[in-house]
């Protein structure tokens, strides 16, 4: 391997990420109330195998090991996030002390091993009890949001330097307000137009009390991004269709926090957006991030289609376009982080551009405690390298983080697909490290010896 192909300016953040729901476990103990997660799942029709989080990988209880194995593995930022209802169990009010002591204690142990603490506030387990009240289709949810933003940046902020608002806004209210495929399973534009709109307004409400409280911390918010391509390039219907689906994609979070509304031209549907709208929204949707994080795992090919309301696209099926695809049927195209790094580079109020997630699902196969995994080694070289081409031409990238440290529950499709570079037991909960975490260790390891 040629490791100059992976190497990045020293300020460069290397990471690996996490989030509360797919690894904690532990989901009725120590005062923690349920989310919206705990409910869908136990609904067995809405996850395949019929799985559920209820232990997960254990982190809560194993949390030092997998501390341990970060920095065995040299890896110097780990990103996580607080699960809302361990500290507010109705997601206001009373608080949860011991769900304050398990983060105190997660925090102090990463800081103990100097890793670096990346947190994510919300990474979709909204708690229950706000969901009764409307969940994000409730304006009510940016002042209970503020309460909880505020609270962990006033217990933790002494400790966490770098905050994430939201995880992929565009997937929660999309694939759980609009196609109710994901948790709260919601469905239809009553629910998804003002679930963004009051995500919007969480997302930019908290980010500025965190800076009101904290200055000196760095904030970021996270948005699920794809390239976006017509099937036929020449077609002028698939391009249209191509552009609306983009602007749903990619554009629909971003661009109101940096002032520029919504994409109404592209999709005049989200004219209902106006009716949740109040005199001084325009300007209480803005928020200067410090970063904006970027997950990326695939592109789109998109169709124009008369049948499909509102957006009046299709994708067309990976399986159908005979690419190689990971287990999860997305296909590998590495060119769509560069892409998208130059797409998200390009605003002009966007100041740095982190990759808090990218990484990939293969089946793995333990033969003899030991797990090659060389498919996912070579997804993420070739993801890095498109990386590196962004970095070459200066854009504004400045970081990398693999999904997932851990193999994990993967909402609806349960524990099958497997994206960890450590490898998860779901019987005895054993880890075992993947090859792919050891060559993660090199290319870090490169990186740092060439400062
Ligand atoms: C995005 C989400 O943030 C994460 O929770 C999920 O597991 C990965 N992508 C893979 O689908």
């Amino acid at each position: 391997m040629i490791m100059e192909e992976f190497q990045f300016r020293d300020d460069f953040h290397w990471g690996v990420s996490t989030s509360a729901f797919q690894i904690e476990g532990a989901h009725d103990q120590y005062g923690k109330g349920p989310s919206i997660w705990d409910k869908f799942t136990e609904n067995k029709k809405n996850i395949s195998n019929r799985d559920n989080a209820k232990i997960a990988c254990d982190f809560y209880h194993k949390y030092e090991e997998d501390l341990q194995t970060i920095k065995a593995l040299g890896i110097p930022n780990f990103r996580f996030s607080i699960s809302w209802s361990r500290i507010y169990p109705e997601g206001y009010g009373h608080i949860n002390q011991k769900g304050v002591d398990f983060y105190n204690r997660l925090i102090d142990r990463c800081l103990e091993l100097e890793i670096e603490p990346w947190v994510t506030l919300y990474h979709w387990d909204l708690p229950h009890n706000i969901e009764l009240r409307g969940g994000w289709t409730n304006r009510r949810i940016v002042d209970w949001f503020f309460e909880y933003t505020a609270f962990c940046v006033a217990h933790f902020g002494d400790r966490v330097k770098r905050w994430m608002v939201l995880n992929e806004p565009m997937v929660f209210t999309g694939a759980g307000y609009f196609l109710g495929i994901h948790a709260p399973g919601k469905r239809g534009l009553k629910n998804f137009v003002p679930a963004v709109h009051h995500a919007v307004l969480a997302q930019a409400v908290s980010g500025n009390i965190i800076k009101d409280l904290r200055p000196d911390s760095i904030v970021g918010t996270t948005f699920s991004c794809s390239l976006i391509e017509p099937f036929r390039p020449d077609n002028e219907k698939d391009i249209r269709a191509a552009k609306r689906v983009d602007a749903l994609t990619n554009r629909l979070f971003i661009e109101p926090s940096l002032g520029m509304g919504y994409p109404l031209k592209e999709l005049p549907f989200l004219k209902r957006i106006e009716k949740y709208m109040r005199h001084d929204d325009e300007a209480r949707m803005k928020f200067d991030f410090d970063f904006v994080g970027i997950q990326n795992y695939t592109r789109e090919i998109i169709k124009f289609s008369r049948f499909t309301p509102y957006i009046g696209a299709k994708l067309v099926e990976s399986k159908k376009r005979n690419v190689p695809t990971t287990e999860m049927g997305w296909e590998v195209y590495p060119k769509s982080l560069y892409a998208m790094a130059k797409k998200f580079s390009a605003y002009d109020g966007v100041k740095q551009v982190i990759v808090t997630e990218n990484g990939a699902a293969f089946d793995d196969e333990i033969q003899n405690d030991k797990i090659y995994d060389s498919n996912r080694i070579s997804y993420i070289a070739q993801n890095l390298k498109q990386l590196k081409r962004a970095h070459l031409e200066n854009l504004k990238v400045s970081g990398y983080f693999v999904w997932s440290l851990l193999d994990n529950f993967e909402w609806s499709e349960g524990y099958r697909p497997r994206f960890g570079i450590v490898h998860v037991d779901y019987k005895t909960l054993n880890r075992t490290i993947k090859s792919s975490a050891l060559w993660y260790q090199q290319v870090i390891q490169y990186n740092q010896t060439q400062m």
